[in-house]
């Protein structure tokens, strides 16, 4: 399996999006498979804390399935819908009650006994990093969980770490959309870490496709014009454009096969720098300096 092969996402499995079936989600995965996917990322909150459950009902009907993914699962988000929120605020809480109970609740759904990423969703300032090294490598120990990894983190907080956890992983919003990350340090210090970055909503959710959207239109004409010259339609050169990058793990969301076939081909190859950099100046509305 080669590292650029796409991670697939699960966000918009179930009642976020596609609303799959069990059934239909077991076929989705082992057409994944088939093409060489063997991750895949999923959230305690995706779905309204149903997607998890989805998954492992497709599990469920495949015996053999769950061995054949390794599982990215985010934990640490407080939904107002999530339960145990009385006040029903958003909020982050990486507290080792928190995740303790958030861990549990993610195996239960998922029908399995171990995740092999174990992930903060988001950065929470009340985070405490030597309790929760201390807990996540019982939980190794346990055998609950594989590497240790964080999401949306910066380059100051993913150094929190240090000294306490190897972090394999941060999870960030990456495309032409928003790559912010590439200016503002966070991709260096996940890079530093010998950290993958994985980057999420790579076609921007979509909006980078819609020529009706402020940032779609930006980038249309050199998409169109691009597409010509590599023979690679615009989601193609989108994906393209993030897997170019080093240390880049591309997240894709897309819950058709033939889309995700096609990502699996765009992640294969990385563009030429001139090309690399055409598509960030039409997307930044002006060269770099
Ligand atoms: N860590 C975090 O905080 C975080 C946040 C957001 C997402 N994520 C992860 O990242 C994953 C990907 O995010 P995303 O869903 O926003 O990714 P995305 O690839 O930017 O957007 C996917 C959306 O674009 C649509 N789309 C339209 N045309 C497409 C085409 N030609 N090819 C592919 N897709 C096309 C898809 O629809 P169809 O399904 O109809 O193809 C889907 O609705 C999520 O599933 C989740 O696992 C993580």
């Amino acid at each position: 399996m080669s590292n650029t092969t796409p991670i697939l996402g699960s966000m918009r499995f179930g009642q976020w999006g596609a609303q799959l079936s069990p059934q239909a989600v077991a076929e989705l995965l082992e057409a994944a498979l088939d093409l060489g996917i063997d991750t895949l990322d999923l959230a305690d909150i995706y779905g309204g804390h149903t997607t998890n459950a989805l998954v492992g009902a497709a599990f469920a009907l495949r015996p053999g399935l769950r061995a054949r993914f390794k599982l990215i699962a985010k934990i640490g988000i407080v939904m107002t819908s999530s339960p145990d929120n009385p006040r029903g605020v958003h909020h982050y809480d990486l507290s080792v009650e928190h995740l303790q109970r958030a861990l549990g609740d993610t195996l239960s759904a998922l029908d399995t006994d171990r995740v092999d990423t174990l992930m903060l969703h988001r950065f929470d300032p009340h985070l405490q990093p030597a309790a929760i090294a201390d807990w996540v490598r019982y939980k190794q120990r346990q055998g609950h969980v594989g590497d240790f990894g964080v999401s949306n983190f910066d380059a100051h907080a993913i150094a929190l770490f240090d000294g306490h956890l190897p972090v394999v992983a941060n999870q960030i919003e990456l495309s032409l959309a928003n790559n912010a990350a590439l200016d503002d340090g966070t991709q260096n210090a996940t890079r530093t870490r010998g950290s993958t970055v994985q980057a999420w909503s790579p076609l921007g959710g979509g909006d980078l496709l819609d020529p009706q959207s402020q940032i779609g239109g930006r980038v249309h004409e050199r998409l169109q014009a691009m597409g010509h010259e590599f023979g690679l339609d615009p989601a193609a050169l989108l994906l393209r454009w993030v897997a170019s990058l080093p240390a880049t793990r591309v997240v894709i969301g897309s819950t058709k096969i033939e889309r995700i076939r096609d990502a699996v081909h765009a992640c294969e190859a990385s563009l030429p720098q001139d090309a690399w950099y055409a598509l960030w100046e039409a997307a930044r509305g002006k060269a770099v300096p």
